[in-house]
């Protein structure tokens, strides 16, 4: 049932990437990773280019490794090597700094690893992530997958609301 959902999600998304106009001034909507009691956490993509799709199974303050995660975009690069920075922000104080590898040349990690630009991307699965424990606050993240070439995949901004 959740994956029809959200693949109804993600295909109601890309039909509305693709007749957006591509100069679209105005801000994406906020979507919903997961809300779960006392944890909320909200997104918005901040390419002015396109929206994505994504999705976490379960909430949980206390964060578990192996996520099962829902991802879907259009790519707007090719993604040979892909690579996601990650800056995370408490009240406009910069707090980490994380840059991660998702695919590279020698180590593809995911089956979309290689997919040219134009292409769709649907990936549902479990991700490698350090199981951390998310302590109460609200938390501002900043979001990139850029390729190789530092060229912009994706870019989000999200809100982690723990109270
Ligand atoms: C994303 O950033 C914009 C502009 O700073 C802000 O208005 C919006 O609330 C943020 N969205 C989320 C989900 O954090
Ligand atoms: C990166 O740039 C080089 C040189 O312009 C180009 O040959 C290559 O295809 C680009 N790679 C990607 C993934 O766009
Ligand atoms: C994260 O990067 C930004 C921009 O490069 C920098 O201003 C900030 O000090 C860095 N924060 C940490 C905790 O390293």
């Amino acid at each position: 049932m959740q994956d029809l959902a959200m693949k109804g999600f993600t295909v109601a998304l890309l039909v509305w990437t693709l007749i957006s106009p591509s100069s679209c001034s105005k801000a994406w909507p906020t979507h919903t990773v997961c809300r779960d009691g006392d944890l909320e956490v909200l997104y918005q993509s901040c390419d002015p280019l396109q929206d994505f799709g994504f999705s976490v199974d379960r909430c949980s303050k206390h964060l578990k490794s192996n996520l099962n995660i829902r991802f879907g975009i259009i790519l707007r690069e090719d993604i040979k090597e892909l690579f996601l920075d990650i800056a995370l922000f408490n009240k406009g104080s910069s707090i980490l700094n994380f840059s991660y590898p998702i695919c590279e040349e020698d180590l593809p990690k995911f089956s979309f690893c290689g997919r040219r630009k134009g292409e769709q991307i649907y990936f549902a699965g479990p991700i490698n992530n350090p199981g951390i424990e998310i302590p109460e606050g609200e938390y501002q993240v900043l979001l990139e997958l850029y390729n190789e070439n530092r060229s912009t995949v994706a870019c989000a901004n999200a809100t982690v609301t723990h109270s």
